[in-house]
């Protein structure tokens, strides 16, 4: 496909008088600008998205607000949305909230005093009354990896409570039946749906219900090995744990090795987030994986969609499946249970 520095090649022109042509920013001679439209009929050159934006004075940039720039989960999502902009000739501005309101809103007033062309948000919370600056300045919303409840908002999400109903109802098919969960915050609907998860496989396997083994974490390392500590202490031993993301599992590998405790003898261990070493044969963890580039990909290319239809499509909720790679911290208990449970399928 022909380019700019093409078409001036072939109407012997500069780049920038073609630029001028195109834009009509300044006064170009009738004969130039007659050879320059020539050119640009017989190579067929379209001008890019982002030359298009840009002589309509709109940005070329769109925002990736993302919850925890050390949640390696992120870098694989943004990623994607990276790989999409590019494909769209845009660039991104990529901002931390840290899972702290103040700076969520912070940076939702700068972006849209940026004037970016669309953003992309993983809330912090699922009552987001900030995002009416971006309404007011007609800049694209897409919510990605947790929901917000609004009737405007596109969002890309897993399956959580699918993803942590076949974690638990594999490790009950294993012969635990003392399952503990450390969940992420109860405002974010991840935390809230891998929740929802547990406790319906627990019901359908007829397993007794017991509040002492529901923590809910930040979705961060130190509250991972806390709330292990604290699972620990507990009279009555669990006999199994499902971490609700890669963070919160590493501070709870930290606390079981501290006590030189075994996986799966001692206790049976199931995450929700893939990580690279969890296939290491000294780990091999069970995980609940997500499809993490093509949720940043999915999200990036309804933003576009919007963008260039603005206005035309209703809210749409996209929902990828998870997968559960099982690996050894999960295998069959050596001394199944005795209570039965009941295991049909939902
Ligand atoms: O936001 C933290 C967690 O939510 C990540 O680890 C991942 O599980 C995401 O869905």
């Amino acid at each position: 496909m022909a380019n700019i520095q093409d078409v001036a090649k072939h109407a012997g022109v500069s780049i920038a008088t073609v630029s001028r042509v195109l834009n009509g920013t300044a006064r170009v001679n009738a004969e130039v600008s007659a050879r320059v439209h020539a050119a640009i009929e017989e190579l067929q050159y379209q001008p890019s998205r982002a030359a298009r934006a840009l002589r309509a004075n709109r940005s070329t940039i769109i925002g990736l607000l993302i919850s925890d720039i050390q949640n390696p989960f992120f870098t694989t999502l943004i990623r994607g949305v990276e790989d999409v902009a590019q494909r769209n000739g845009y660039s991104l501005i990529l901002c931390n909230s840290d899972e702290d309101p103040q700076k969520e809103q912070h940076y939702i007033e700068v972006l849209s005093a940026e004037r970016v062309a669309g953003v992309i948000i993983v809330p912090i919370r699922e009552n987001q009354r900030t995002l009416r600056l971006f309404r007011e300045r007609e800049i694209p919303v897409v919510s990605v990896d947790r929901r917000i409840k609004d009737s405007a908002t596109d969002a890309i999400l897993v399956d959580n409570k699918r993803g942590a109903h076949e974690a638990i109802t594999h490790l009950i098919t294993n012969g635990y039946r003392r399952i503990a969960i450390i969940t992420g915050p109860m405002t974010t609907t991840t935390g809230r749906e891998r929740l929802e998860g547990y406790r319906q496989a627990l019901q359908d396997a007829g397993i007794a219900y017991d509040p002492a083994l529901e923590l809910c974490g930040t979705f961060k390392d130190d509250s991972g090995r806390q709330l292990a500590i604290e699972l620990l202490g507990l009279q009555s031993p669990i006999d199994a744990l499902f971490v609700c993301n890669n963070l919160m599992m590493m501070g709870v590998l930290d606390a079981l090795t501290a006590r030189h405790l075994r996986i799966p003898d001692d206790i049976a261990i199931v995450g929700f987030d893939e990580m690279p070493w969890a296939a290491l044969s000294t780990i091999s963890l069970t995980t609940v994986t997500q499809p993490v580039y093509e949720l940043g990909s999915t999200a990036a290319m309804r933003l576009f969609q919007r963008m260039q239809h603005p206005g035309t499509f209703t809210r749409q909720e996209i929902v990828l499946a998870p997968t559960l790679q099982i690996r050894s911290s999960s295998r069959p208990r050596m001394h199944p249970a005795s209570t039965t449970v009941n295991l049909t399928s939902r």
